[in-house]
């Protein structure tokens, strides 16, 4: 109620409570080329539409008379508690937003009570981001490189900063046909900028011929060269489990038939995730996928869901299909380049307010109490 009290006072909240107005703000603000690289997905943009209408294509059925003065966000995640479904995707470089970058999200995460979830790829060292976030919940995210020793020394690193969960991100063996980076030439990574997580690391710089600032081109390149691995199968799992003790999920799993085959290999969790539209052009949205992959292994793996959230009842729809939990991506992107941590936490506020309120007018008092009989699929 805070938003409309300040409203009688006349005092109007710095940033939009519709976080959809977000991007257009921050291009307005910051140019088109840091949010052509936020906004921008692969091919023609059919993946991040197709994101967004199958969210809007389900239809909340709200239920009456069901007792919803008191409420209850919180729920257990991987074992955790959490005050409510919700964490910050792992997004790289995000110097380019603001420039107190990862550092300024995760604290608002923090103060918010969320898991941040920091990138392997991200402009600020693992140490530093871990030293901005106290004892706060935060996971980390590895992209899993050709270079078992750099895998192994980023592990190390985030397990000796208190991160807790390992999300592995397995859609990215390679990075997607992206046009808007492609035709403004701004590839963030090819300019070093969200390399300072390698640029630390003392794995990645025993590989280097020369000292980066003897050289910076060959260290990006080396970067470019090892980031990922698109020789990697279901076998190689087992590297991670003995070399990470904390629960794993994998990001980016949208077959059933993949999403068994993680609960097979003792994973703990996925993520159904078309990495918000960026990689495969034409791909299932990511909600089309959550509830085939929710049936094959809810049972045995937590699913958590990303690609296309941008409200509360995004939120809900995501949990009625099959989600444990939710990762937000450009929203909180966004509210870090309009305003820097409190543009974050204001993203955070809006988005669980307005979850609560859908919660609340659709006859529930909290996330455990949603189901698919929420419900239903518009056939428009
Ligand atoms: C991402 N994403 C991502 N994922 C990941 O595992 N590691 C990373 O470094 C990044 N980097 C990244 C940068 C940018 C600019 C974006 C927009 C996204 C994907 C991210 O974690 C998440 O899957 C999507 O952002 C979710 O979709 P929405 O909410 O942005 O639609």
């Amino acid at each position: 109620y805070e938003i409309y009290l300040n409203g009688m006072t006349g005092a109007v909240p710095r940033l939009p409570t519709d976080l959809t107005r977000l991007e257009e703000l921050t291009e307005q603000r910051l140019g088109p080329g840091p949010v052509g690289y936020v906004a921008g997905s692969a091919g023609n943009g059919s993946t991040a539409r197709a994101n967004r209408a199958a969210l809007e294509r389900r239809r909340i059925v709200p239920r009456m008379l069901r007792d919803v003065h008191e409420r209850d966000l919180s729920v257990e995640v991987l074992g955790r508690p959490l005050p409510a479904p919700l964490a910050l995707a792992p997004v790289g470089v995000l110097s380019i937003m603001h420039p107190e970058a990862e550092s300024a999200a995760a604290r608002a995460a923090a103060a918010q009570g969320v898991p941040f979830i920091l990138s392997s790829a991200s402009s600020t060292p693992i140490e530093q981001v871990a030293e901005a976030m106290g004892d706060a919940e935060r996971w980390f995210q590895l992209y899993w490189s050709k270079d078992r020793e750099v895998n192994r020394s980023f592990l190390r690193r985030a397990r000796e900063s208190g991160f807790t969960v390992l999300v592995v991100t397995l859609d990215t063996p390679l990075l997607a046909w992206r046009p808007r980076d492609l035709d403004q030439a701004y590839l963030p990574f090819l300019h070093g900028v969200g390399t300072a997580n390698y640029f630390t690391d003392p794995a990645f710089l025993a590989g280097l011929a020369k000292p980066v600032h003897e050289d910076p081109n060959a260290a990006v390149l080396h970067f470019v060269g090892l980031f990922a691995d698109p020789g990697k199968t279901w076998p190689d799992l087992a590297f991670l489990r003995e070399h990470w003790d904390g629960p794993i999920v994998l990001k980016g799993v949208l077959h059933p038939d993949d999403a068994r085959l993680a609960a097979d290999a003792g994973m703990d969790g996925v993520v159904v995730s078309n990495h918000g539209g960026r990689q495969v052009a034409g791909s299932v949205a990511a909600a089309d996928a959550l509830p085939r992959v929710a049936q094959a292994v809810g049972d045995r793996l937590t699913v958590l869901f990303d690609s296309g959230v941008r409200t509360g009842d995004d939120l809900f729809k995501a949990l009625a299909l099959g989600a444990r939990a939710v990762l937000l991506g450009r929203p909180y992107v966004y509210g870090l380049g309009l305003d820097g941590q409190p543009g974050v936490e204001h993203v955070i506020r809006c988005l669980l307010a307005e979850f609560d309120l859908t919660l609340a007018l659709s006859g529930h008092a909290g996330p455990g109490s949603v189901g698919p009989a929420d419900l239903v699929e518009d056939a428009g």
